[in-house]
């Protein structure tokens, strides 16, 4: 079997003594689940082919048992600006350091997840195939890239590198033992693959007249489902497009919206207005649909654009446009509505934060959702998933969904760790979800709250269920910043810093602090304060009050659900 690099791999007969060989360890680095997800079904498969695996989240496993292993695959996301997870953090770094061992022994293969229309795609899973190349291993098979639509990639990632672990290790695996098959009794049959269609309870705008927001509450039913969740987890919903968009593409090429077209690669059909609503994405440009579409077309600004030299101008137009402009750009199309849609991506799933407690709310999840609208380039835009949300999901409305677990956001087990919740905005959702659950569980975790938003009479989001749990003692402690009811703006990091002492005297005592909400500007500016205030009241360096950050993120006292 030829190797990544054009080189013969050598079949190495794994003497029956040396059962090592059947050892397969799974890193993953997940920061919404993804990547869990598919390291346990990339497990499930190889333990049903008779392997012995081991999955582990790279926090987890111990970089000095690294120069141990002998088959090695690594699942892993690239976030933000091409940055590893934060649960890859210190992995990534390890193996980038001067500590990294030669692996000279070592088969591995990675998995990337990503999203093309972000410029450093797949970086982080990039970065780790190529390190471990230069620490001496051999790739079992070549690395594979996915973008949003995941699910077909990874599978067939998976049986690649099942071929190639026959390959290399021949008669090892004669024994195909069924008994390390997980039993699936009890678990639900709805999944990412195949959502459930889940019925919308409720459906009301939590800002009061007057606010600059509209954020959304909704209460949906899993009833016939068999589907759970914990606090933390996450919903996906596939949304579907705005119509009114639909149907401008659809003037603008002059197309037979009843013209049927192939929707995916089982060959299901559908009508092109239809299919443009519901299976594919039209509201995000990426470089591989521009390069696809560039075929179509003699148009020189765009062959311009693509040409090397024009990489600035080209992110510069792929960022707040869509697949109308792009049609309206750069026409003439000699393209058929086929050629269309088959360089679309299918439509991806949001993922929310649930906003519930299983426990409190048998059958149902909840979701706090931001209707997001703005205006770029001349025409007003709308987030697809919020404002369908907000416009056309009545009560009685169904849509599909699944639960994403999320292991990197999860309650303490210990009832008697303190808990910091740190959640502006919609970031206020998975604490509402753990607040029901204390209360339903009676647990005793000592809780603080830190709750920001723009005005306090229109913005308080769930208030009176904040001032129940406060008064029941379910909540120990609340401080909310009202952005704009002062001339100076007040973030959730000022009360933070105004009670400095306080905070880090819970870190001390050992607290797990958990940010949600925006990444770029709050998680971010959180995060330099939450270095400021342990540097200032631990009497530390910048360098050592960062170590104290690298540690909690190590010992999972820091987590974060960001977006
Ligand atoms: P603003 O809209 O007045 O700027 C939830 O959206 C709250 O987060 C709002 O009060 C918003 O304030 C605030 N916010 C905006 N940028 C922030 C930042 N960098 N850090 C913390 N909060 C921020």
């Amino acid at each position: 079997m030829p190797s990544a690099n054009g080189e013969t791999l050598q079949a190495v007969p794994a003497p029956v003594s040396q059962p090592v060989s059947k050892e397969i360890t799974i890193l993953y680095g997940s920061q919404t689940g993804n990547a869990q997800g598919i390291a346990e079904s990339s497990s499930k498969t190889l333990k049903e082919k008779g392997y012995d695996v081991t999955v582990s989240s790279m926090s987890d496993f111990k970089p000095n048992q690294l120069k141990k292993l002998k088959n090695l695959l690594i699942i892993v996301s690239t976030h933000g600006e091409g940055d590893p997870p934060d649960n890859a953090i210190s992995f990534h770094e390890f193996v980038h350091g001067k500590r990294a061992p030669q692996l000279e022994d070592l088969h591995f293969s990675v998995l990337s997840l990503g999203d093309s229309s972000y410029e450093f795609f797949c970086q982080t899973g990039k970065e780790f195939d190529k390190v471990l190349e230069d620490l001496g291993g051999t790739r079992l098979t070549p690395r594979v890239d996915c973008d949003l639509d995941y699910d077909e990639p990874a599978a067939e990632w998976i049986l690649n590198v099942v071929e190639s672990l026959n390959d290399t290790q021949e008669e090892a695996v004669s024994s195909v033992s069924s008994a390390n098959v997980p039993a699936t009794s009890g678990e639900s049959q709805y999944s990412r693959t195949n959502p459930f269609q889940a019925e919308v309870l409720e459906n009301i705008n939590l800002n009061g007249r007057g606010s600059n927001k509209e954020t959304r509450h909704l209460e949906i039913s899993l009833e016939g489902s068999n589907l759970s969740y914990e606090p933390g987890d996450s919903l996906g919903i596939y949304p579907e497009n705005d119509a009114v968009l639909v149907d401008m593409l659809l003037d603008e090429l002059k197309w037979n919206p009843e013209e049927i077209v192939t929707v995916n690669k089982q060959g299901d059909v559908a009508p092109l207005k239809q299919a443009l609503i519901t299976n594919f994405e039209i509201t995000v440009l990426t470089k591989p649909l521009l390069q696809q579409a560039a075929q179509f077309t003699e148009n020189e600004k765009l062959h311009e654009m693509l040409s090397a030299g024009h990489e600035e101008e080209l992110k510069n137009y792929l960022s707040g446009r869509d697949l109308l402009d792009l049609i309206q750009d750069f026409g003439p199309w000699a393209a058929s509505p086929q050629d269309f849609v088959s360089m679309l991506r299918k439509m991806p799933a949001r993922l929310y934060s649930i906003a519930s407690s299983l426990e409190a709310n048998p059958d149902e999840v909840h979701l706090t959702i931001g209707a997001l609208r703005y205006e770029s380039f001349g025409r007003n835009r709308n987030g697809v998933c919020s404002i369908l949300c907000a416009e056309r999901l009545e009560p009685g409305h169904t849509l599909p969904v699944y639960i994403q677990h999320n292991q990197n956001f999860k309650l303490p087990e210990n009832g008697e760790t303190p808990i910091i919740m740190v959640g502006p905005g919609t970031g206020v959702a998975p604490f509402r979800a753990f607040m029901q659950e204390r209360e339903e569980r009676g647990a005793e975790w000592k809780s603080w709250m830190f709750f920001g938003d723009q005005h306090f009479v229109t913005d308080f989001l769930y208030q009176t269920e904040w001032q129940k749990w406060l008064k029941g003692g379910v909540l120990t402690k609340m401080d909310v910043a009202f952005s704009r009811d002062s001339e100076e703006k007040v973030y959730v990091q000022h009360r933070m810093l105004e009670q400095s002492k306080e905070f880090f005297q819970w870190l001390e005592d050992g607290a797990v602090l958990y940010i949600c909400g925006d990444e770029k500007n709050m998680a971010h500016d959180v995060h330099e304060t939450l270095i400021d205030i342990i540097e200032k009241e631990g009497n530390m360096t910048r360098e050592q009050a960062e170590d104290y950050v690298a540690r909690m993120q190590q010992e999972k006292r820091y987590q974060r659900d960001v977006y």
